[in-house]
């Protein structure tokens, strides 16, 4: 196992991190980047951030990668990007997040940033669509990620890893967010297994609990990517009012179609952010 991993050696398989390595080695072989210090792994309303950061050195398929599996929704896009940021510095773009209700385990969820990792990333940002809770947050808002509550009730890491959470959505990130963007809210995001969304009474519960979005991905990664030592930036995009904050039925379309609405603004963010890291 390589010096990156090297100290969850005693702590469960190393199969994942082996399968990681494996991935970043053909990552470094198809891009022609032997390292790479962001990644971004670009969820529903975000994708085209990608355009907008840098010049794609490379497209790679993501389905050609050892770990990485086709993705499961449609407006999602599979591919797995280097880009050479206007700093110097070289991103890696997941567009192939493979989500925990696909029920592929969550070694499969969490390998994406696993990979980054091995390929040298240090920084690692996790963006999202999401239903919004707090009524101050309208449809088409990106909020800073600064905690979560995660309800899938598992968790990437194997045996007696004890790994500290606190601080997991870097508050030196989310300041330097908004050094771009002032008005930029703060919420705690709530993870729920999906792929149902969530009834009107479990959004009330995650409201009690102190949520303010709810989503279906990112709690597990960001764990994974502390794990492994990174700096975690979190970012959803409201796409819709949670399941009875808003009066209507919830549907996937709406959720595309408020993701398309926001794009440009938010990926110019999102852009305009990584460019500052
Ligand atoms: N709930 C869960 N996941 C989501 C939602 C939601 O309301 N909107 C977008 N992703």
């Amino acid at each position: 196992m390589s010096k990156i991993f090297e100290n969850l050696h005693n702590h469960g398989s190393s199969e994942p991190f082996d399968l990681a390595l494996e991935a970043a080695a053909v990552i470094a072989e198809k891009t022609g980047v032997a390292s790479h210090d962001i990644a971004l792994t670009l969820g529903s309303g975000w994708a085209k951030a990608a355009d907008l950061m840098g010049e794609t050195v490379a497209s790679v398929p993501a389905a050609s990668i050892p770990g990485f599996l086709p993705p499961a929704v449609e407006g999602h896009v599979a591919s797995i990007r280097s880009i050479l940021l206007p700093n110097g510095k070289h991103a890696l773009v997941l567009g192939a997040r493979t989500h925990y209700y696909e029920g592929h385990g969550v070694r499969r969820v969490v390998h994406g940033v696993r990979t980054a990792a091995a390929t040298g990333v240090k920084t690692m940002i996790l963006t999202n669509g999401a239903g919004g809770i707090r009524e101050t947050i309208k449809p088409g808002s990106p909020v800073l990620i600064s905690d979560h509550i995660n309800l899938t009730a598992d968790s990437p890491l194997e045996g007696a890893t004890f790994v500290d959470l606190t601080d997991l959505y870097s508050h030196r990130l989310r300041e330097l967010a908004r050094t771009v963007d002032s008005t930029l809210e703060d919420g705690v995001y709530v993870q729920f297994r999906g792929p149902h969304y969530e009834t009107p009474a479990e959004v009330q519960m995650a409201k009690v609990m102190g949520g303010h979005v709810v989503g279906m991905s990112t709690a597990l990664e960001a764990i994974a990517a502390r794990q492994v030592g990174m700096e975690v930036l979190g970012l959803s995009l409201v796409t819709n009012l949670a399941a009875g904050i808003q009066k209507t039925p919830l549907s996937h379309q709406e959720v595309i179609d408020a993701g398309r609405e926001a794009e440009g603004r938010i990926s110019a963010l999102l852009a305009q952010i990584v460019t500052k890291l």
